[in-house]
């Protein structure tokens, strides 16, 4: 699997002929490195419904032709948007892919977009090519955590670090002991003032933590 981190909370993940962007904000996003022309991808994974994890969904989801996997509530906004291709699940689920599958996971948050309610906020666990990248949305710590890492055994978790709205760099670092994945990327954190400014203090033991820079791309072995 190929990880390209788009800034705040977003990726590209590629394996093969298939890419799947996870929260792809890019427009209004101070950190991006690019704009939602430059995104190429056959699926849209999202969180939940805030507009700094909705992003550019719509437009990418239009241009590219590409499935949204969403909570049910985010997939029939879109689609009453004009995206026609929807994938709606909620926590606890999983689906099936081309490339693999998508998991969806409980999230301990908030879910809105422009008012409207958009269903349960979501962790993902998207497997591609034998691999397993978890993306833990936005979320406060929960111990299910230990559990999503015993029966989805992740090689990557995305784990935000941000504090105020998500969880902080400590109790980031619980997490990631939890989950136990290889290697621990922090997000939602940096991209404004009012987050946390560093992952300092996000050290959990026994887990790589690779900080990873807005349009870089890690080639996962
Ligand atoms: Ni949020
Ligand atoms: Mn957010």
């Amino acid at each position: 699997m190929k990880i390209t981190f788009l800034g705040h909370a977003g990726f590209v993940l590629e394996s093969g002929d298939e890419a799947v962007a996870i929260d792809p904000f890019l427009t209004g996003n101070p950190v991006a490195t690019c704009g939602p022309d430059a995104i190429r991808c056959g699926t849209i994974v999202l969180t939940h419904g805030h507009a700094d994890h909705m992003g550019d969904t719509i437009a990418i989801a239009k241009a590219n032709d590409a499935m949204v996997i969403a909570a049910f509530e985010i997939c029939e906004y879109v689609g009453s948007k004009g995206v026609a291709n929807v994938n709606p699940g909620n926590p606890g689920g999983r689906i099936e892919t081309g490339f693999g599958s998508v998991a969806l996971t409980q999230a301990i948050h908030s879910s809105s977009f422009e008012g409207g309610y958009m269903g349960m906020p979501c962790g993902a666990v998207v497997e591609m090519g034998g691999q397993r990248f978890y993306h833990c949305g936005d979320t406060a710590l929960f111990s299910d955590m230990k559990l999503i890492g015993e029966i989805y055994r992740p090689d990557v978790a995305a784990i935000p670090i941000g504090d105020r709205f998500t969880m902080g760099p400590e109790l980031g670092t619980r997490a990631a002991e939890m989950i136990a994945p290889r290697v621990a990327i922090p997000i939602h954190y940096k991209t404004w003032p009012l987050l946390a400014q560093s992952a300092e203090g996000f050290a959990p033991s026994g887990v790589e933590v690779r900080e990873m820079a807005p349009g870089e791309t890690w080639q996962m072995s």
